[in-house]
């Protein structure tokens, strides 16, 4: 049947035909595919930013997701891949449009993306809207395993809650008492100061100011003149990829370094100490992460990740890397058939993977559990200091997912 916008509608007995084969397909635990697809090369589909200010940690999460590919002989759960490109450019205007194009036109098995937290919610109300396989490698949106958790979503990387928060202690420890912010207004940098500013509150600190521009802008001299004229004791900020390189430059050529302290979540110098040099030693910051990680893991996958792409592997290779792993264990269990959502849900719900970031699990919601480090930058390294919070789960608020 056709409706009168031409719109093809199923009639009654198509609809119930189809409802019953649905319920004999759901009892036995999963849905056909074409006998072909299963031979087939697995299609990803990487929506990741390959221009604009996170470049570099769109071309990290995809070079780390192949070499683990590569380290599998190129195959995941016995498939071999074949990938698809989109540059969502850290647009969410696009997101939506990227995201269709991916699922409907491109027709991939799995959407692995993205970097920027707007452009994700797009992704993920189009993931959870045709129920496509989605694995974000990086923005922290929180409601993404929040209200918007779904089966079929999944992180590997953070919340924006979960680098944010431990640093509220560490800050308050460290004497601070009054406090600035400065970020990009959007989701991830107001998620992390409301993370950074609940538990530095609770402590009993107090916040002077919080400053905002736009993304992806960079005119921070204004905003560093107001820091400089408050005088807090310390600032917090979140600045990440290209951005980050110049906030961390413009804040040490304004004369602030050594008498008001810069801290952030450590966004802020990961992946961008090359180009940052002296302007950010010292520079404490709290991730999931940290390149001296003394594990066999993070040898390894940082050597691996240097012979590939001649390049310092840091956390947004980190996270790619592990989407790859968490794919990879979702289909062994089923043999790589995707058609078998079921089982390769639950086998990612209990996945325990051997992080280069240390042993990660996941949560109910999809979010990963990992440690929260403090790191200092010495000698060009995000060296590790201690634990700022071990095992930290998101508290998910609002998922209405169960285990
Ligand atoms: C985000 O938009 O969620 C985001 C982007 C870059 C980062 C971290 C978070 O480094």
């Amino acid at each position: 049947m056709t409706d009168k916008r031409g719109i093809h509608t199923p009639n009654r007995r198509t609809l119930l035909k189809g409802a019953s084969a649905m319920a004999a397909f759901a009892a036995l635990g999963r849905f056909p595919t074409p006998a072909i697809a299963q031979g087939a090369p697995l299609r990803v589909g990487f929506m990741l930013p390959y221009s604009g200010t996170y470049t570099k940690l769109g071309k990290f999460i995809d070079d780390a997701f192949r070499l683990y590919v590569e380290q599998k002989g190129g195959r995941l759960g016995g498939r071999n891949v074949e990938f698809v490109q989109v540059d969502d450019e850290s647009e969410p205007a696009k997101a939506t449009d990227n995201m269709n194009r991916l699922v409907s036109r491109e027709k991939v098995d799995v959407v692995v993306g993205t970097v920027h937290s707007g452009v994700a919610m797009a992704m993920a109300k189009v993931a959870r809207d045709t129920n496509s396989m989605l694995i974000i490698p990086n923005a922290g949106a929180n409601a993404a395993t929040g209200p918007m958790c779904a089966p079929n979503i999944w992180r590997t990387s953070f919340s924006n809650w979960q680098p944010g928060f431990p640093m509220g202690k560490v800050m308050y420890d460290a004497g601070h008492r009054n406090v600035m912010t400065i970020t990009w207004r959007y989701a991830a940098g107001q998620e992390m100061v409301d993370a950074f500013k609940e538990n530095f509150t609770k402590a009993g600190g107090k916040i002077v100011e919080e400053l905002y521009l736009p993304f992806p802008q960079v005119e921070f001299q204004p905003l560093i003149t107001q820091i400089a004229t408050k005088k807090p004791d310390a600032v917090f900020s979140f600045f990440a990829g290209g951005g980050a390189v110049k906030f961390v430059k413009d804040y040490a050529a304004a004369g602030l370094k050594s008498s008001i302290p810069l801290y952030g979540t450590g966004f802020l110098t990961d992946g961008t100490l090359q180009a940052q040099g002296a302007d950010a030693e010292g520079i404490k910051t709290t991730l999931h992460y940290a390149d001296d990680l003394d594990n066999p893991a993070n040898k390894a996958f940082l050597a691996a990740f240097k012979k590939k792409t001649g390049q310092d592997g840091d956390v947004y290779a980190v996270q790619g890397y592990d989407a790859a792993a968490l794919l990879n264990i979702g289909l062994s269990a089923v043999g790589g058939d995707m058609a078998a959502r079921d089982k390769m849900i639950a086998a990612m719900r209990a996945a325990k993977i051997d992080s280069p970031r240390g042993p990660i699990s996941f949560s109910t919601a999809h979010n990963v559990v990992q440690n929260i480090y403090l790191r200092e930058v010495k000698g060009g390294l995000n060296r590790y200091v201690s634990i700022a919070h071990a095992a930290l789960a998101d508290p998910a608020r609002g998922c209405k997912l169960s285990s």
